[in-house]
């Protein structure tokens, strides 16, 4: 049967996550994207993890300090004294001035406030060190998050490797395999790492490699796709879930879905049709 809108969420899977928080309305990674997450109605949040040079985790996406605050220069370069001193919010919006650089632990205590589901994409950033971000980043996040709240994710195989050998049990900690398109033996990954999921560009995504997937135990998410119709059929090809700058518009778009279908029924329902003859 043609669905063309989402499936019902299914137990601990989550049908929608907000991209660095809702990224599309406060600034990414921040305590306030996550926040505006929660208060738009968001029950998880995707959000990156890097390390400061002092080894402190950070909420971070790039490399660099530029584009998301008024720092200069590379994150790694940075200890938390002088992390703490930049303004991650203003390059979003005034009301955003004095937003800080959220640490790990900050963003974890506020995550578990909230009772939300962190994907956390352990972000590897060209010529750092894998396996000492996992060593920081992890244990203090399985600490803190039950594995039904908690999908752990990376491009970097190294970084997976590494976070399956700190917690053997797939039913503790669930791993998602990020790639941009799923290789042809996609499988050897997942099975290799025990993961529960793969992660991949939705634009790249084709329907004979989605149903493949979804014909097996693995779940498939796809990034970062921001228009429900486009994405439509993707839900036909058995995609179990989106990340995006702003669930809402998807969640919106599935109840008018679900509305119109429900009128539209009504319309063809033999009862409501002779009742309508008979008046
Ligand atoms: O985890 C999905 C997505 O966040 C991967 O790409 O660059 O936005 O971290 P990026
Ligand atoms: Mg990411």
């Amino acid at each position: 049967m043609t669905q063309s809108s989402p499936p019902p969420s299914s137990g601990d899977t989550p049908r929608y996550i907000a991209h660095r928080g809702l990224s599309a309305r406060a600034p990414e990674n921040t305590l306030s994207a996550v926040q505006a997450a929660h208060d738009a109605g968001c029950e998880w949040v995707e959000l990156d993890v890097q390390l400061l040079g002092d080894g402190t985790p950070v909420i971070w996406h790039d490399a660099g300090l530029k584009r998301c605050s008024n720092g200069r220069g590379k994150l790694f370069k940075l200890n938390a004294e002088s992390a703490a001193k930049l303004d991650a919010g203003s390059w979003f919006g005034a009301q955003y001035r004095g937003e800080p650089i959220a640490t790990l632990e900050a963003m974890l205590t506020l995550i578990q406030r909230l009772g939300m589901g962190l994907n956390l994409e352990l972000k590897v950033c060209r010529g750092r060190n894998a396996i000492e971000l996992v060593k920081a980043a992890l244990p203090p996040t399985l600490a803190v998050l039950p594995a039904d709240k908690l999908i752990v994710s990376s491009f970097d195989r190294h970084a997976l490797t590494a976070a399956r050998a700190l917690e053997t049990d797939p039913d503790r900690l669930r791993l998602g395999v990020l790639d941009d398109k799923a290789p042809k033996r996609w499988w050897q990954e997942t099975e290799r790492l025990s993961a529960y999921s793969l992660h991949l560009d939705w634009r790249k995504l084709k329907i004979k490699r989605a149903q493949e997937i979804a014909d097996e135990e693995i779940k498939l998410f796809c990034y970062t796709a921001n228009d429900p119709v486009t994405f439509e059929k993707l839900w036909d090809w058995g995609v179990d879930g989106v990340i995006s700058d702003d669930p809402t518009r998807f969640v919106t778009h599935a109840e008018e879905t679900a509305a119109r279908r429900g009128s539209e029924e009504k319309s063809l329902d033999p009862a409501a049709v002779m009742n309508h003859r008979q008046r």
